[in-house]
């Protein structure tokens, strides 16, 4: 949905251009000027005509917040086609109260989840990209205020007994980029005050070597090494370090490219060589303090959620499995989700940096993702992803379903494209046995989108995205459409108690 509001660095930006041969999840525009970065363009444009579906009336007040609406946790780390907690709200606040759980098969970062546990319900989150897993697991079950400080000044002490050793392997990665035969220790490989299942050694991509200030670049393999993806405090650690990881500020730690999503690796090389860029010296222990203190400006959810990685055509079962663990009610009354759309975003190749740090290879992940399908594919594919969901909803569940059109298919007009979630509707979710309460059009302000920076022309293009809602029963059905005109209060944080 890249015409909704991007919650970070909402201006216009250099491209990542594409590097690997393999076209299929090659971006282009069509109208990237020669020697200029190529844009990963994938423009989604208005759908001019009416749809024939009925329409539900649910103003888009959304819009009308501020750009950080919702929990301070939020912001955490930008995240491509990440829907705002305001428009996550508008549906919770009309068709859930305290305690209904809450859920979304494609979580990306966690906005449905987290904002779900800030306003008192149950909110589960699933995403089959382990770096969109770790996000939501970060927000939706993160540590105390008291833990995370503990955990930082132990980091800090022990990174000074070891800094001497840390500054010397990052001077020999620095000395020589890219050298293949310079292993540094991996991710996990050198616990800091637990103990974690070793991984291998592996050597730092020249990118990487190039982006950071060796002093950063010592600290950054240190925690990496050091850090437990499966404790909760490491975690969230690991997850404010994705977030802070590069941007244009000095509150980032390379300046090599901005924080919105990771520049191709021969876009950095060229950059660096081109300018002779060498990143500014940063602390990232200082930087990752002041990470925390934002993201805990507001108090912890008192409601703690579930994170599961997998894949969503499956997950109404594992949702139910794991609320049921948990002593929870198992069956959800909505769910807000935004499907990957028809090849528009690749998680993996545009977060290339943030999975290095991880662990991951980003290649491997984009194979992984169902986000490069084509129109009869992708309607299979939601056919059965809302198949699998049934089991975890309540009979009077409500689903939103946030689709918006796709006129671009990596630089030629994509085929079927326009009119995907009317699509949607007739071919995956009515034969299913889904009943429509219809369809909310969300028009949206042309300097707000996630187009907008991947160049002028495709953020002037977008106009509308679609938010198809659905119900499972003639009773949810008429409480999606009764519930649409409902007043709510926008407040937040809430000055009533609807969030505690
Ligand atoms: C549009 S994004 C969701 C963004 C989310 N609404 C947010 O605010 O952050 C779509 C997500 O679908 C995930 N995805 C792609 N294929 C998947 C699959 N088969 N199962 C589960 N998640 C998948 C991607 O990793 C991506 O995070």
């Amino acid at each position: 949905m890249s015409s909704l509001p991007l919650n970070s660095e909402p201006t216009s930006l250099p491209s990542a251009p594409g590097e690997r041969s393999d076209t299929r999840s090659e971006p282009r525009t069509s109208s990237a000027r020669a020697g200029s970065p190529v844009a990963p363009t994938s423009g989604q444009l208005a759908f001019q005509l009416p749809s024939e579906l009925p329409q539900l009336s649910i103003a888009p007040e959304w819009k009308d917040q501020q750009r950080l609406w919702g929990h301070s946790f939020h912001p955490m780390c930008s995240y491509l086609a990440s829907f705002p907690a305001s428009l996550v709200h508008a549906f919770i606040a009309r068709y859930t109260r305290p305690g209904d759980v809450v859920l979304d098969p494609f979580s990306g970062r966690g906005t449905t989840p987290l904002q779900a546990c800030a306003e008192g319900r149950i909110g589960a989150g699933n995403d089959l990209n382990p770096f969109a897993h770790i996000l939501t697991a970060a927000k939706v079950d993160p540590p105390t205020k008291a833990d995370i400080k503990t955990r930082l000044v132990a980091l800090r002490v022990a990174w000074a007994a070891t800094a001497g050793e840390w500054n010397e392997i990052a001077d020999r990665v620095a000395a020589d980029p890219g050298a293949t035969e310079l292993m540094v220790p991996g991710p996990g490989s050198r616990p800091i005050g637990g103990s974690m299942a070793a991984r291998p050694d592996s050597s730092v991509p020249a990118e990487v070597a190039l982006a950071f200030h060796p002093r950063t670049l010592a600290q950054l393999l240190y925690l990496r090494a050091g850090l437990d993806p499966d404790d909760r405090t490491d975690r969230f650690i690991l997850a404010a370090l994705t977030g802070i990881l590069h941007g244009k500020s000095a509150s980032y730690l390379s300046a090599v490219m901005p924080n919105t999503f990771s520049m191709a690796p021969r876009y950095v090389r060229e950059f660096v060589s081109r300018t002779s860029f060498h990143s500014p010296e940063r602390d990232t222990f200082a930087l990752l303090e002041d990470k925390v203190r934002r993201l805990y400006r507001q108090p912890v959810p008192a409601a703690r959620g579930i994170a599961l990685l997998g894949d969503a055509r499956d997950s109404g079962v594992r949702f139910r499995e794991s609320l049921r663990a948990r002593g929870l009610p198992e069956r959800a009354r909505l769910v807000v989700t935004s499907p990957p759309y028809l090849r528009v975003v690749k998680y993996g190749y545009y977060n290339w940096m943030r999975l290095w740090l991880l662990g991951y290879d980003a290649s491997a992940i984009d194979d992984l993702l169902d986000d490069a399908h084509h129109r009869d594919a992708y309607l299979v594919f939601m056919r059965e992803v809302l198949r699998g969901l049934r089991t975890a909803l309540a009979d009077d569940a409500v689903v939103a379903l946030v689709i918006g059109d796709v006129e671009m298919d990596r630089g030629r007009p994509a085929n079927g494209g326009i009119g995907l979630a009317e699509a949607v509707w007739e071919l995956a979710a009515a034969p299913e046995g889904y009943r429509l309460a219809g369809i909310a059009l969300d028009d949206v302000a042309a300097g707000r989108k996630m187009t907008k920076l991947w160049g002028e022309e495709a953020g002037q293009a977008t106009k509308l995205d679609r938010i198809l809602v659905l119900s499972t029963s003639e009773a949810g059905r008429r409480r999606a459409i009764y519930g649409a005109s409902l007043p709510i209060d926008w407040s937040w944080p809430p000055r009533t108690p609807r969030a505690l």
